[in-house]
Protein backbone atom coordinates (compact mmCIF):
# COMPACT_ATOMS: atom_id res chain seq x y z
CA UNK A 1 0.00 0.00 0.00
CA UNK A 2 2.43 2.86 -1.27
CA UNK A 3 -0.46 5.00 -2.33
CA UNK A 4 -1.86 5.74 1.57
CA UNK A 5 0.08 6.00 4.55
CA UNK A 6 -0.14 4.57 7.67
CA UNK A 7 -0.30 5.13 11.67
CA UNK A 8 3.64 4.22 11.34
CA UNK A 9 4.21 7.03 9.14
CA UNK A 10 3.81 9.70 11.87
CA UNK A 11 5.07 10.10 15.09
CA UNK A 12 1.68 10.62 17.40
CA UNK A 13 2.92 11.09 20.73
CA UNK A 14 1.17 14.41 22.16
CA UNK A 15 -0.66 14.93 18.78
CA UNK A 16 -4.60 15.48 19.03
CA UNK A 17 -5.64 12.55 16.95
CA UNK A 18 -9.27 12.42 15.10
CA UNK A 19 -10.08 8.92 14.33
CA UNK A 20 -13.07 7.74 12.44
CA UNK A 21 -14.17 4.13 13.19
CA UNK A 22 -16.91 2.26 12.60
CA UNK A 23 -19.18 1.68 15.65
CA UNK A 24 -22.18 1.09 13.72
CA UNK A 25 -23.35 -1.92 15.88
CA UNK A 26 -27.07 -4.24 15.70
CA UNK A 27 -29.27 -2.60 18.49
CA UNK A 28 -32.20 -4.58 20.62
CA UNK A 29 -34.97 -2.24 19.24
CA UNK A 30 -36.73 -2.78 22.59
CA UNK A 31 -34.43 -1.68 25.24
CA UNK A 32 -31.98 -0.09 22.57
CA UNK A 33 -28.76 -1.81 24.28
CA UNK A 34 -25.85 -2.88 21.56
CA UNK A 35 -26.35 -6.12 20.92
CA UNK A 36 -23.50 -7.03 19.62
CA UNK A 37 -19.89 -5.17 19.81
CA UNK A 38 -17.84 -7.00 16.95
CA UNK A 39 -17.06 -3.66 15.45
CA UNK A 40 -15.91 -1.57 18.66
CA UNK A 41 -14.17 -4.80 19.64
CA UNK A 42 -11.86 -4.63 16.35
CA UNK A 43 -11.54 -0.82 16.59
CA UNK A 44 -11.15 -1.12 19.90
CA UNK A 45 -7.97 -3.75 20.15
CA UNK A 46 -6.22 -2.37 17.22
CA UNK A 47 -6.03 1.27 16.01
CA UNK A 48 -7.14 3.03 19.20
CA UNK A 49 -5.43 0.98 21.86
CA UNK A 50 -2.22 1.92 19.63
CA UNK A 51 -2.86 5.34 19.20
CA UNK A 52 -3.51 5.35 23.29
CA UNK A 53 0.00 3.49 23.77
CA UNK A 54 1.50 5.86 21.24
CA UNK A 55 0.64 8.33 23.47
CA UNK A 56 -1.58 10.26 21.33
CA UNK A 57 -5.02 11.94 22.69
CA UNK A 58 -7.49 10.03 20.86
CA UNK A 59 -10.97 11.79 19.90
CA UNK A 60 -12.95 9.04 18.69
CA UNK A 61 -15.80 9.78 15.57
CA UNK A 62 -18.19 7.13 14.96
CA UNK A 63 -22.22 7.00 13.97
CA UNK A 64 -24.61 4.62 15.14
CA UNK A 65 -27.51 3.96 12.37
CA UNK A 66 -29.31 6.61 10.41
CA UNK A 67 -31.69 9.54 11.71
CA UNK A 68 -35.47 8.18 11.80
CA UNK A 69 -34.10 4.59 12.03
CA UNK A 70 -34.75 2.87 15.50
CA UNK A 71 -31.02 1.92 15.85
CA UNK A 72 -30.09 5.98 15.73
CA UNK A 73 -28.92 6.26 19.40
CA UNK A 74 -25.80 8.12 21.14
CA UNK A 75 -22.69 6.67 21.46
CA UNK A 76 -22.62 6.63 25.60
CA UNK A 77 -23.11 2.89 25.80
CA UNK A 78 -20.03 2.82 22.88
CA UNK A 79 -17.62 4.47 24.85
CA UNK A 80 -18.79 2.44 28.05
CA UNK A 81 -18.41 -0.64 26.05
CA UNK A 82 -14.58 0.62 24.20
CA UNK A 83 -13.79 1.26 28.11
CA UNK A 84 -14.79 -2.47 29.03
CA UNK A 85 -12.23 -4.26 25.64
CA UNK A 86 -9.42 -1.56 26.98
CA UNK A 87 -9.89 -2.27 30.38
CA UNK A 88 -9.00 1.57 31.07
CA UNK A 89 -11.44 4.64 31.31
CA UNK A 90 -12.65 6.14 28.42
CA UNK A 91 -14.66 9.74 28.13
CA UNK A 92 -17.17 10.63 26.77
CA UNK A 93 -19.16 13.55 25.61
CA UNK A 94 -22.58 14.11 24.66
CA UNK A 95 -21.76 16.85 21.93
CA UNK A 96 -20.21 16.38 18.83
CA UNK A 97 -18.28 20.02 18.28
CA UNK A 98 -20.16 22.55 20.30
CA UNK A 99 -18.17 24.13 23.23
CA UNK A 100 -18.37 21.07 25.73
CA UNK A 101 -17.04 18.81 22.94
CA UNK A 102 -14.29 21.54 22.44
CA UNK A 103 -13.24 21.25 25.97
CA UNK A 104 -13.39 17.94 26.71
CA UNK A 105 -10.73 17.99 23.89
CA UNK A 106 -8.32 20.52 25.19
CA UNK A 107 -8.30 18.88 28.73
CA UNK A 108 -7.29 15.46 27.01
CA UNK A 109 -3.79 14.41 28.76
CA UNK A 110 -1.21 11.48 25.74
CA UNK A 111 -2.81 8.07 25.92
CA UNK A 112 -6.65 9.61 26.57
CA UNK A 113 -9.38 8.46 24.82
CA UNK A 114 -12.43 10.34 24.24
CA UNK A 115 -15.64 9.12 22.28
CA UNK A 116 -18.00 12.09 20.74
CA UNK A 117 -21.57 12.13 20.24
CA UNK A 118 -23.28 9.90 16.33
CA UNK A 119 -21.72 12.22 13.76
CA UNK A 120 -24.97 11.78 12.39
CA UNK A 121 -26.77 14.16 14.69
CA UNK A 122 -24.97 16.85 12.71
CA UNK A 123 -27.85 17.41 9.65
CA UNK A 124 -25.17 18.14 7.27
CA UNK A 125 -23.05 14.63 7.97
CA UNK A 126 -24.39 11.92 5.49
CA UNK A 127 -24.24 15.25 2.33
CA UNK A 128 -22.52 13.64 -0.64
CA UNK A 129 -19.68 15.87 -0.89
CA UNK A 130 -15.74 16.24 -2.11
CA UNK A 131 -13.41 16.50 1.38
CA UNK A 132 -12.38 20.31 0.24
CA UNK A 133 -16.11 20.81 0.58
CA UNK A 134 -17.23 18.62 3.82
CA UNK A 135 -13.74 20.70 5.04
CA UNK A 136 -15.94 23.81 4.57
CA UNK A 137 -18.71 22.19 6.94
CA UNK A 138 -19.14 23.83 10.74
CA UNK A 139 -18.11 20.28 11.94
CA UNK A 140 -15.22 20.10 10.28
CA UNK A 141 -14.04 23.82 10.57
CA UNK A 142 -14.67 23.54 14.70
CA UNK A 143 -13.33 20.43 15.45
CA UNK A 144 -9.93 20.64 12.87
CA UNK A 145 -8.79 23.24 14.27
CA UNK A 146 -7.90 21.25 17.73
CA UNK A 147 -6.56 18.34 16.04
CA UNK A 148 -2.93 17.35 14.73
CA UNK A 149 -3.79 14.34 12.87
CA UNK A 150 -6.61 12.16 11.33
CA UNK A 151 -7.05 8.40 11.20
CA UNK A 152 -9.69 7.12 8.98
CA UNK A 153 -10.41 4.05 9.93
CA UNK A 154 -13.36 3.17 9.22
CA UNK A 155 -13.40 0.97 6.16
CA UNK A 156 -17.01 0.25 7.00
CA UNK A 157 -18.15 3.18 6.11
CA UNK A 158 -15.47 4.26 3.42
CA UNK A 159 -18.30 3.69 0.33
CA UNK A 160 -19.79 7.22 1.75
CA UNK A 161 -18.21 10.31 0.98
CA UNK A 162 -19.80 12.15 4.54
CA UNK A 163 -17.90 14.49 6.41
CA UNK A 164 -16.41 12.55 9.16
CA UNK A 165 -14.97 10.41 6.51
CA UNK A 166 -13.68 12.69 3.62
CA UNK A 167 -13.79 15.99 5.26
CA UNK A 168 -10.96 15.95 7.98
CA UNK A 169 -8.71 14.54 4.85
CA UNK A 170 -8.25 18.00 3.02
CA UNK A 171 -7.13 19.76 6.39
CA UNK A 172 -5.44 17.62 8.34
CA UNK A 173 -2.24 15.04 8.38
CA UNK A 174 -4.24 12.05 7.02
CA UNK A 175 -3.24 8.44 7.57
CA UNK A 176 -5.45 4.96 7.38
CA UNK A 177 -5.72 2.76 10.80
CA UNK A 178 -4.94 -0.90 11.75
CA UNK A 179 -8.47 -2.01 10.36
CA UNK A 180 -8.43 -0.19 7.47
CA UNK A 181 -5.18 -1.14 6.63
CA UNK A 182 -5.90 -4.64 7.28
CA UNK A 183 -8.88 -4.61 4.84
CA UNK A 184 -7.26 -3.09 2.03
CA UNK A 185 -4.49 -5.76 2.50
CA UNK A 186 -7.03 -8.58 2.59
CA UNK A 187 -9.51 -7.79 0.22
CA UNK A 188 -7.25 -6.19 -2.46
CA UNK A 189 -5.88 -10.24 -2.72
CA UNK A 190 -9.64 -11.70 -2.70
CA UNK A 191 -10.74 -9.37 -5.34
CA UNK A 192 -9.24 -10.92 -8.34
CA UNK A 193 -10.78 -13.82 -10.47
CA UNK A 194 -13.02 -15.66 -7.96
CA UNK A 195 -13.01 -19.40 -8.57
CA UNK A 196 -16.35 -20.71 -10.23
CA UNK A 197 -18.93 -21.86 -9.05
CA UNK A 198 -19.25 -18.57 -7.33
CA UNK A 199 -22.91 -17.29 -5.18
CA UNK A 200 -22.88 -14.10 -3.75
CA UNK A 201 -25.71 -14.65 -0.96
CA UNK A 202 -27.45 -11.19 -0.56
CA UNK A 203 -29.74 -10.44 2.31
CA UNK A 204 -30.35 -7.92 5.23
CA UNK A 205 -32.76 -5.24 5.25
CA UNK A 206 -30.19 -2.52 3.43
CA UNK A 207 -31.45 -3.67 -0.04
CA UNK A 208 -31.08 -0.66 -1.77
CA UNK A 209 -27.73 -1.81 -3.12
CA UNK A 210 -28.90 -5.14 -3.76
CA UNK A 211 -29.84 -4.36 -7.64
CA UNK A 212 -26.58 -2.84 -8.60
CA UNK A 213 -24.49 -5.86 -6.87
CA UNK A 214 -26.65 -8.84 -8.80
CA UNK A 215 -26.39 -6.89 -12.21
CA UNK A 216 -22.57 -6.59 -11.71
CA UNK A 217 -21.90 -9.86 -10.63
CA UNK A 218 -24.47 -11.28 -12.88
CA UNK A 219 -23.62 -9.74 -16.30
CA UNK A 220 -19.74 -10.13 -15.57
CA UNK A 221 -19.95 -13.39 -15.21
CA UNK A 222 -18.76 -13.13 -11.43
CA UNK A 223 -21.35 -14.96 -9.69
CA UNK A 224 -22.67 -18.25 -11.16
CA UNK A 225 -25.65 -17.73 -8.31
CA UNK A 226 -27.14 -15.04 -6.10
CA UNK A 227 -29.79 -15.56 -3.55
CA UNK A 228 -31.79 -13.66 -2.18
CA UNK A 229 -32.92 -13.67 1.67
CA UNK A 230 -33.84 -11.17 4.00
CA UNK A 231 -35.22 -8.32 2.94
CA UNK A 232 -33.84 -8.35 -0.60
CA UNK A 233 -35.29 -11.63 -0.86
CA UNK A 234 -39.06 -9.68 -0.47
CA UNK A 235 -37.90 -7.46 -2.66
CA UNK A 236 -37.06 -10.19 -5.68
CA UNK A 237 -40.25 -12.15 -4.54
CA UNK A 238 -42.21 -8.24 -5.57
CA UNK A 239 -40.31 -8.16 -8.28
CA UNK A 240 -41.57 -11.63 -9.19
CA UNK A 241 -45.00 -10.23 -9.23
CA UNK A 242 -45.74 -12.29 -5.92
CA UNK A 243 -48.03 -9.73 -3.14
CA UNK A 244 -46.81 -10.34 -0.22
CA UNK A 245 -49.31 -8.60 1.52
CA UNK A 246 -49.93 -5.46 3.29
CA UNK A 247 -47.59 -4.91 6.22
CA UNK A 248 -44.30 -6.23 4.14
CA UNK A 249 -45.35 -4.34 1.01
CA UNK A 250 -45.66 -1.29 2.98
CA UNK A 251 -42.58 -2.07 4.98
CA UNK A 252 -40.40 -1.95 1.12
CA UNK A 253 -42.83 1.58 0.61
CA UNK A 254 -41.39 2.50 3.43
CA UNK A 255 -37.77 1.65 2.95
CA UNK A 256 -38.10 2.98 -0.80
CA UNK A 257 -37.56 0.00 -1.96
CA UNK A 258 -40.74 -0.21 -4.70
CA UNK A 259 -38.14 1.89 -7.35
CA UNK A 260 -36.17 -0.94 -7.60
CA UNK A 261 -38.65 -3.71 -8.33
CA UNK A 262 -38.68 -3.07 -12.69
CA UNK A 263 -35.13 -3.38 -12.57
CA UNK A 264 -34.82 -6.68 -10.30
CA UNK A 265 -37.81 -7.65 -12.76
CA UNK A 266 -35.50 -7.16 -16.08
CA UNK A 267 -32.51 -9.12 -13.96
CA UNK A 268 -34.60 -12.07 -12.95
CA UNK A 269 -35.70 -12.57 -16.05
CA UNK A 270 -32.31 -11.99 -17.73
CA UNK A 271 -31.29 -14.94 -15.61
CA UNK A 272 -34.06 -17.18 -14.49
CA UNK A 273 -31.93 -19.58 -12.95
CA UNK A 274 -28.97 -18.06 -11.60
CA UNK A 275 -30.84 -15.43 -9.49
CA UNK A 276 -32.97 -17.60 -6.32
CA UNK A 277 -35.50 -16.48 -4.73
CA UNK A 278 -37.26 -17.65 -1.13
CA UNK A 279 -39.96 -20.21 -2.02
CA UNK A 280 -41.25 -20.16 1.49
CA UNK A 281 -41.10 -17.81 4.40
CA UNK A 282 -41.22 -17.75 8.28
CA UNK A 283 -44.04 -15.42 9.45
CA UNK A 284 -45.01 -13.83 12.74
CA UNK A 285 -48.17 -15.25 14.10
CA UNK A 286 -49.23 -14.36 17.73
CA UNK A 287 -45.63 -14.09 18.67
CA UNK A 288 -44.97 -17.86 16.80
CA UNK A 289 -42.64 -18.65 14.25
CA UNK A 290 -44.97 -20.17 11.50
CA UNK A 291 -43.23 -21.25 7.58
CA UNK A 292 -45.51 -20.49 4.74
CA UNK A 293 -44.93 -21.26 1.02
CA UNK A 294 -44.69 -18.83 -1.15
CA UNK A 295 -47.69 -20.19 -3.12
CA UNK A 296 -49.55 -19.10 -0.18
CA UNK A 297 -49.14 -15.74 0.09
CA UNK A 298 -50.04 -12.79 0.22
CA UNK A 299 -49.68 -12.90 4.34
CA UNK A 300 -50.94 -10.17 7.12
CA UNK A 301 -48.28 -11.10 8.98
CA UNK A 302 -44.76 -9.90 9.48
CA UNK A 303 -42.28 -11.73 7.20
CA UNK A 304 -39.22 -12.29 9.60
CA UNK A 305 -37.39 -15.11 7.88
CA UNK A 306 -36.68 -17.81 5.29
CA UNK A 307 -38.35 -20.95 5.32
CA UNK A 308 -37.04 -24.86 5.69
CA UNK A 309 -37.15 -25.28 2.23
CA UNK A 310 -35.47 -22.24 1.04
CA UNK A 311 -32.88 -23.12 3.87
CA UNK A 312 -32.61 -26.35 2.29
CA UNK A 313 -32.03 -25.50 -1.20
CA UNK A 314 -29.62 -22.02 -0.05
CA UNK A 315 -27.52 -24.41 1.80
CA UNK A 316 -27.28 -27.62 -1.32
CA UNK A 317 -26.19 -24.43 -3.94
CA UNK A 318 -23.69 -23.40 -1.28
CA UNK A 319 -22.38 -26.89 -0.99
CA UNK A 320 -20.83 -27.02 -4.56
CA UNK A 321 -19.86 -23.50 -4.45
CA UNK A 322 -15.67 -22.48 -4.83
CA UNK A 323 -16.03 -19.54 -3.72
CA UNK A 324 -18.76 -17.59 -1.69
CA UNK A 325 -19.45 -14.07 -0.61
CA UNK A 326 -22.52 -13.37 2.02
CA UNK A 327 -23.19 -10.03 3.24
CA UNK A 328 -26.52 -9.71 5.64
CA UNK A 329 -28.58 -11.63 7.56
CA UNK A 330 -31.65 -13.91 6.13
CA UNK A 331 -34.04 -13.14 8.08
CA UNK A 332 -34.54 -11.04 11.90
CA UNK A 333 -32.26 -13.58 13.60
CA UNK A 334 -31.80 -11.26 16.75
CA UNK A 335 -34.94 -12.48 17.64
CA UNK A 336 -34.42 -16.52 18.29
CA UNK A 337 -37.50 -17.61 16.74
CA UNK A 338 -36.18 -16.08 13.28
CA UNK A 339 -32.29 -17.12 13.59
CA UNK A 340 -33.24 -20.24 11.69
CA UNK A 341 -32.61 -19.27 8.44
CA UNK A 342 -29.59 -16.86 9.18
CA UNK A 343 -27.70 -19.70 11.44
CA UNK A 344 -28.14 -22.52 8.91
CA UNK A 345 -27.25 -20.76 5.75
CA UNK A 346 -23.87 -19.39 7.43
CA UNK A 347 -23.35 -23.10 8.96
CA UNK A 348 -23.35 -24.31 5.38
CA UNK A 349 -20.95 -21.79 4.69
CA UNK A 350 -18.70 -22.40 7.39
CA UNK A 351 -18.85 -26.19 6.33
CA UNK A 352 -18.24 -25.90 2.88
CA UNK A 353 -14.87 -25.55 1.33
CA UNK A 354 -15.28 -23.09 -0.57
CA UNK A 355 -13.11 -19.80 -0.16
CA UNK A 356 -15.64 -17.40 1.92
CA UNK A 357 -15.82 -13.85 2.14
CA UNK A 358 -18.52 -12.81 5.05
CA UNK A 359 -19.19 -8.91 4.86
CA UNK A 360 -22.26 -7.16 7.03
CA UNK A 361 -22.48 -5.95 10.55
CA UNK A 362 -25.19 -7.86 11.28
CA UNK A 363 -23.99 -10.70 9.40
CA UNK A 364 -20.61 -10.69 11.38
CA UNK A 365 -22.17 -10.57 14.97
CA UNK A 366 -24.67 -13.78 13.69
CA UNK A 367 -20.96 -15.10 12.92
CA UNK A 368 -19.29 -14.39 16.11
CA UNK A 369 -22.54 -15.36 18.09
CA UNK A 370 -22.34 -18.86 16.31
CA UNK A 371 -18.72 -19.13 16.98
CA UNK A 372 -17.80 -19.83 12.70
CA UNK A 373 -15.51 -16.79 12.93
CA UNK A 374 -12.27 -19.53 12.33
CA UNK A 375 -14.16 -21.65 9.64
CA UNK A 376 -14.99 -18.08 7.20
CA UNK A 377 -12.14 -17.55 4.93
CA UNK A 378 -12.33 -13.80 5.55
CA UNK A 379 -14.49 -12.07 7.88
CA UNK A 380 -14.48 -8.37 6.76
CA UNK A 381 -15.89 -5.49 9.06
CA UNK A 382 -17.66 -4.46 5.97
CA UNK A 383 -21.10 -4.53 4.55
CA UNK A 384 -21.97 -1.93 1.81
CA UNK A 385 -18.52 -0.81 1.43
CA UNK A 386 -17.13 -4.27 1.08
CA UNK A 387 -19.77 -5.15 -2.00
CA UNK A 388 -18.41 -1.62 -3.84
CA UNK A 389 -15.02 -2.85 -2.57
CA UNK A 390 -15.66 -6.03 -4.92
CA UNK A 391 -17.29 -4.44 -7.39
CA UNK A 392 -14.41 -2.52 -8.46
CA UNK A 393 -14.98 1.05 -7.36
CA UNK A 394 -13.07 3.36 -5.38
CA UNK A 395 -14.06 4.18 -2.36
CA UNK A 396 -14.41 7.90 -1.38
CA UNK A 397 -12.61 7.30 1.76
CA UNK A 398 -9.83 5.36 0.56
CA UNK A 399 -9.77 7.92 -2.21
CA UNK A 400 -9.46 10.90 0.16
CA UNK A 401 -6.42 8.76 1.77
CA UNK A 402 -4.73 8.51 -1.62
CA UNK A 403 -4.76 12.14 -2.10
CA UNK A 404 -3.49 13.50 1.64
CA UNK A 405 -0.91 10.89 1.03
CA UNK A 406 0.25 12.58 -2.39
CA UNK A 407 -0.32 16.06 -0.62
CA UNK A 408 1.91 14.71 2.65
CA UNK A 409 4.51 13.44 0.24
CA UNK A 410 4.78 16.69 -1.61
CA UNK A 411 4.97 18.85 1.34
CA UNK A 412 7.88 16.74 3.02
C1 LIG B 1 -22.55 -0.27 7.57
O1 LIG B 1 -23.02 -0.79 8.60
O2 LIG B 1 -22.59 -0.82 6.45
C2 LIG B 1 -21.82 1.03 7.72
O3 LIG B 1 -21.74 1.39 9.05
C3 LIG B 1 -22.48 2.10 6.88
O4 LIG B 1 -23.76 2.39 7.36
P1 LIG B 1 -24.84 3.10 6.38
O5 LIG B 1 -25.22 2.07 5.35
O6 LIG B 1 -25.97 3.49 7.29
O7 LIG B 1 -24.16 4.27 5.76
Amino acid sequence: MTDILTMDDLSLRGKTTFVRVDFNSPINPDDKTILEDTRIRAHGETTIKDLSQKGAKVVVLAHQGRPGEPDFIPLKQHAEALGGILGKPVKYVNDLFGEKARANINALEDGDILVLENVRGFPGERKKGSPEEHAKTEFVENLAPLGDVFVSDAFAAAHRAHVSIVGFTAVLPSVAGRIMERELKALGKAVEKPEKPCVYILGGAKADDALKISQYVLNNEIADYVLAGGVVGHLFLAAKGVDLGAPNMAFLEKKELAPFIPGITQLINEYPRKVKVPIDLAVEDDRKRRELSVTELPTNFPIYDIGSRTIEDYSEIVKKAQSIVISGPMGVFENTQFAAGTKQVLEAVAASTAFSLVGGGHTVAAVEQLGLKEKMGYVSTAGGALIEFLMGEELPGVAALKTAAERMKHNR
